[in-house]
């Protein structure tokens, strides 16, 4: 079998972080995914890119670049500064899961295509029907559906409105209501290829970190 890691670069600081990556050739550890952030650093910080640059030096093994990697632009980006092997995504596959293809185009030199607020509608509903079992209390369903909502809402208008306006929502009417306000008043319009500045999904670990350049 394989035995792979994902880690942080560290916890408080990135004191230990060189003697990490000896245990992972000692251990002949067969793939590390590596979050640039420290534990301390949330999701705030600029994500450590040139420390994955010299994990992907000094690890046997492939390495999978990971943290604020948003786009199919930043994904190039990140893989020509760090060499990994590849990138790990995280929250931006919640919010546009149409972006493994997007990336596959841009690597290999195809335009990126996008996708239309009607079609993200879509991906809400079959998002509520494979995760809300009718068994589940409605208040319930109604926060889970947010949790997605919350990422996929920084795609969605440059204002934050439709982020704003969801979570005021309480009941399920109320919430695919205002699904339907801001995806199907204007359903050709673009999805945004990367989250809009300045609108944050989940306020309490996350602020508005820098862009990196792509
Ligand atoms: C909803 C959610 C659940 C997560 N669960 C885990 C987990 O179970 N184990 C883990 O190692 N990381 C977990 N993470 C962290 C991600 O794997 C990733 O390291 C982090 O989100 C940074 O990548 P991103 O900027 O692409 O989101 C989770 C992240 C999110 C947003």
């Amino acid at each position: 079998g394989l035995l792979t890691v994902k880690m942080r670069i560290g916890f408080e600081d990135t004191a230990n972080f060189n003697r990490i990556l000896e245990l992972v050739n000692r251990y002949d550890i067969d793939l590390l995914s590596l979050h640039g952030r420290t534990v301390k650093e949330l999701y705030r910080s600029n994500v450590h890119y040139d420390l994955i640059a010299s994990a992907v030096e000094q690890v046997n093994c492939p390495v999978l670049a990971n943290g604020n990697v948003v786009s199919a632009t930043t994904a190039t980006t990140v893989l020509n500064t760090t060499k990994a092997a590849g990138v790990m995504i995280g929250r931006a596959a919640i919010r546009n899961p149409w972006i493994f293809q997007q990336i596959r185009q841009h690597l290999s030199g195809q335009p990126i295509s996008t996708v239309t607020l009607a079609e993200v509608r879509d991906y809400i509903e079959r998002l509520r029907r494979m995760t809300t079992a009718s068994t589940v209390p409605e208040p319930a369903r109604v926060n889970q559906m947010k949790r997605y909502l919350n990422f996929i809402a920084l795609g969605v208008d440059s204002a934050g409105a439709f982020l704003n306006d969801m979570r005021h929502a309480q009941t399920e009417s109320e919430l695919f209501g205002s699904c339907d306000r801001y995806l199907l008043s204007q359903p050709d319009q673009e999805f945004a290829l990367e989250p809009y500045p300045g609108i944050v999904a989940r306020p309490t670990c996350e602020s508005a970190s820098e862009p990196i350049a792509s």
